[in-house]
């Protein structure tokens, strides 16, 4: 048996917006007198039946609208993290939605201010490494995404990528080349959504078209085995969020997701949560749910952690450091099972 939650690991695909837990949503929303839609916490958790992608943007976005102050995004990402503590995260690269806040009015210098200075607690206090991703919102118009770029230019030093995320379907890569292409020039890493409820294309597109260096989701990458076959001989990650696609119904169940058979083909998947206040499960909760589902070895759920650093922007130096901790853990984990298979009685 492996204990998941003390696997050292990268979480490198969670948005920021969805680790909004019902009780502090309802805290911020009194102390800004911001009405919440939903009379109290049960029945705002009672709203997480999602059909698809789109249900629970929906959802995701008005929760967010409580954060108006520097002060309400320094309180989200601090729950976060503490949470991130107990889940055996080294090292997060985070998402966050700018214009889902600058087109209500709030400006992107408090937006960034209370997530940074939350993040430098982190780093402080708490041990976690970060970066931070920003993402444009792929339904809003590639004029938009050029202007956050802009203001972000401000905040340069304080943003390792950009992403792109919200609504998938007819909303293709292409549509932010020029956004992307300014990003790259300007010395940003690029990542993208793609594959997730959008087709294979998506994600040949989000790798020649905008050049990204890492795909979020891209399980749909199973269904094109020129495809499978490109992403395992190039090395690209996949940040893979398994209880995110059976949330959002981009699986059936978790015994029949693909991760086990990405594995198997060679690919460097990653294990995330995604959005893990609307989808029921931090990190370790998804590593669980696909040991148990798809009968993951020792092996396989080390591996995933090595993937979840090889495939982070953390430069070589960390990098080796946190891999070095999974091989120590890993060696302890078989040596631990085989001194139970000798002698069950004596260890507890
Ligand atoms: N997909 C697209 N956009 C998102 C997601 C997601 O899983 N989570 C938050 N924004
Ligand atoms: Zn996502």
């Amino acid at each position: 048996m492996i204990d998941v939650r003390a696997l050292p690991k990268a979480e490198l695909h969670l948005h920021i917006e969805g680790t909004f837990e019902p009780e502090l949503i309802f805290e911020i929303a009194e102390r800004n007198r911001v009405a919440v839609p939903y009379p109290n916490v049960d029945a705002l958790r009672a709203a997480y039946d999602f059909s698809n992608l789109q249900s629970f943007l929906n959802v995701y976005y008005a929760g967010m609208n409580v954060l108006r102050e520097e002060r309400d995004y320094y309180d989200l990402t601090a729950a976060y993290l503490r949470r991130a503590v107990t889940e055996g995260i080294r090292h997060a690269e985070i998402f966050f939605d700018p214009q889902a806040h600058v087109k209500r009015g709030v400006p992107f210098d408090t937006i960034v201010g209370g997530i940074r200075s939350a993040l430098e607690s982190g780093e402080r206090e708490l041990g976690i490494s970060s970066h931070l991703i920003m993402c444009f919102l792929r339904d809003f118009s590639e004029e938009s995404a050029m202007q956050t770029l802009d203001v972000a230019l401000r905040n340069r030093d304080r943003i390792v990528a950009v992403g792109l995320d919200s609504s998938e379907t007819g909303n293709p890569p292409a549509k932010f080349a020029r956004v992307f292409e300014r990003a790259r020039s300007e010395g940003f890493r690029t990542v993208a959504h793609a594959g997730e409820e959008g087709p294979p294309e998506y994600i040949v597109e989000a790798l020649d078209v905008l050049n990204v260096s890492r795909i979020d989701h891209g399980i749909r990458c199973m269904e094109d085995a020129a495809l499978v076959e490109r992403l395992r001989d190039e090395r690209v990650p996949l940040t893979v969020c398994p209880l995110s696609n059976l949330r959002l119904r981009v699986v059936p169940s978790i015994e029949e997701h693909p991760l086990h058979a990405m594995l198997e083909a060679g690919l460097v998947a990653t294990v995330n949560s995604d959005d893990p206040a609307y989808f029921g499960g931090y990190v370790s909760e998804n590593y669980a749910r696909v040991a148990s589902a798809l009968h993951l070895s020792v092996s396989d759920l080390t591996m995933l952690a090595q993937n979840s650093f090889e495939a982070s922007f953390l430069d070589p130096q960390k990098r080796r450091q946190f891999t070095d901790e999974i091989e120590v853990f890993r060696a302890a984990t078989l040596q631990d099972a085989r001194l139970r298979r000798a002698n069950p009685q004596a260890v507890p």
